[in-house]
């Protein structure tokens, strides 16, 4: 049951989320009659605007950021004229007072967009109780980083459970708002034939790549603080890594699927310190070529020596009944040779072929789920060459296509923000991630950064444009597995 607000609230509404991603998800919203009607939205941060100037900045976000034929003029002038500015010092309890009079009546319904560092949490969060910003028809949504480890996180949840109890707590991974990661669900629940191979008995070995071409990108601040493994393991690698694995829920809500997904990160094998340098692989990047274009090395954009990892290859496994024995291989970085999100899925070979000296090796069936920047899903499958060949048929692997730009053609590709804002505006949790799965998440991968302390593991240096530094291709080689690339 949806449960709109009238009022929106957004935190850091002049930083780069909102100029990228936030304002133009709104407009989007907005421009499609899907936002409230009379739905206001006020912007808060430590700038001096007026409404007026605020209306302008968003202005200047939305030419700068939007594709040129989602400009629609009338649509931008509507838009804007739900927009209002309160700026504010978020240490100051005074300024929520303010803060709060901007706002105005809260009854019937407030949503707050908080995306801030970890360490204002808290005087955010006493501030907007204190205010009367708090009371039980509002409700807020968290934007990463919640923490660096269990503990941090652990905190700031206790802080945020002070004022806002965990079903008007909406913690964003803007992963599930991707349209092809909620496509995960609908492949795998609303077919029958995935299903009964699903399974040890049928899967080989799953594979999650998250590649980035990008390095540093002016983050040096957070990154540092972070790493590959926290940010992007301990969020959307595993959401990924629950999505394929999980059982299926019998109800698409919020309690059945994140309930599903929680025994997934539980079900997630511990590694011993002794293991971790077995089982995963760090690197940085250096110099080297993205494509036609030469980069620096990590070290050089930070400007110092930094023992950070940009890249990170990890074999987990799953211990229940369904994935006894299959290892999810995890990869991810930055600098990587191209931009891909893909999740391949290797079956088990057939127990004997009949083409054997007949017409050449059989290759095991792949899915393969792109996420991006295409969109398509993949089953790799064996068919016969055409040709007259005497001595046997010749086979070659050759792909099954569901390309969602085609099927789908002349609907539009919508920013993840979109879905979430959204969800977040009409009160749906379903793809929102819940206490216990983050907690669950940051007490696997601390696991694993203890590991490397233990072990005192640092990243290997992987020239930019590589696949990461070599190790992480013995880390499948080892078990006769591949890494499904091109
Ligand atoms: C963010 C990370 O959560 O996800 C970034 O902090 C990363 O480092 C980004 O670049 C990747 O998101 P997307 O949607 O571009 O794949």
């Amino acid at each position: 049951t949806r449960n709109p607000v009238s009022k929106l609230l957004l935190f850091g509404a002049t930083g780069d989320l909102a100029q990228r991603m936030l304002l133009p998800s709104l407009y989007g919203l907005h421009a499609d009659h899907l936002l409230p009607e009379g739905l206001t939205i006020t912007g808060t941060a430590r700038s001096e605007h007026d409404d007026a100037s605020y209306r302008q900045f968003a202005k200047d976000a939305l030419d700068e950021f939007l594709p040129e034929d989602r400009k629609d003029e009338q649509a931008v002038t509507s838009f804007l004229e739900r927009l209002g500015y309160q700026a504010l010092d978020a240490t100051d309890l005074q300024h929520y007072q303010d803060l709060a009079a901007k706002v105005g009546d809260v009854s019937g319904g407030l949503a707050i967009f908080l995306s801030t560092a970890p360490s204002l949490f808290e005087p955010v969060i006493k501030g907007l109780e204190s205010a009367g910003l708090a009371g039980p028809t509002v409700r807020i949504g968290l934007e990463k980083p919640l923490g660096y480890d269990l503990a941090s996180s652990r905190k700031i949840n206790d802080t945020v459970a002070t004022a806002f109890p965990e079903e008007r707590t909406f913690r964003i991974d803007h992963y599930l708002g991707k349209e092809t990661v909620q496509n995960i669900l609908a492949l795998r629940f609303g077919n029958s034939f995935f299903e009964p191979v699903w399974n040890a008995r049928g899967i080989d070995n799953v594979q999650i790549t998250i590649a980035e071409t990008v390095g540093l990108e002016d983050r040096a601040g957070y990154y540092e603080t972070a790493g590959a493994l926290r940010d992007m393991v301990t969020n959307h690698m595993l959401q990924l890594l629950a999505l394929i694995a999980m059982e299926p829920p019998a109800r698409f809500d919020g309690t059945a699927v994140r309930d599903e997904k929680a025994k997934v990160f539980r079900s997630l094998r511990q590694m011993t310190p002794e293991e971790v340098p077995n089982l995963t692989v760090t690197g940085q990047y250096a110099a080297g070529a993205v494509g036609d274009k030469i980069v620096k090395s990590y070290a050089d954009e930070l400007g110092k020596a930094s023992t950070t990892e940009t890249f990170v290859a990890i074999k987990a496994h799953v211990d229940n009944w369904r994935w006894q024995g299959v290892p999810f291989y995890l990869r991810t970085g930055k600098r990587l040779p191209v931009r891909r999100s893909e999740i391949a899925i290797q079956f088990k070979p057939v127990p004997h072929s009949m083409f054997a000296g007949r017409g050449g090796l059989l290759q095991p069936n792949v899915l393969i789920i792109r996420l991006q920047p295409e969109e398509y899903v993949q089953l790799l499958v064996m068919a016969k060459e055409p040709g007259l060949d005497r001595d046997g048929i010749r086979l070659r692997e050759v792909p099954l296509n569901l390309s969602m730009d085609a099927a789908f053609a002349g609907s539009r590709r919508r920013i993840a923000y979109e879905r979430l804002l959204l969800d977040l505006i009409e009160g749906d949790p379903t793809l929102f991630v819940r206490r216990d799965e983050v907690e669950a998440q940051w007490e696997w991968t601390d696991a694993i950064r203890a590991g490397w302390d233990a072990n005192d593991v640092k990243p290997k240096s992987y020239p930019s444009g590589s696949w990461g530094p070599s190790a992480a291709v013995a880390l499948t080689e080892r078990d006769g597995v591949t890494w499904q690339d091109d």
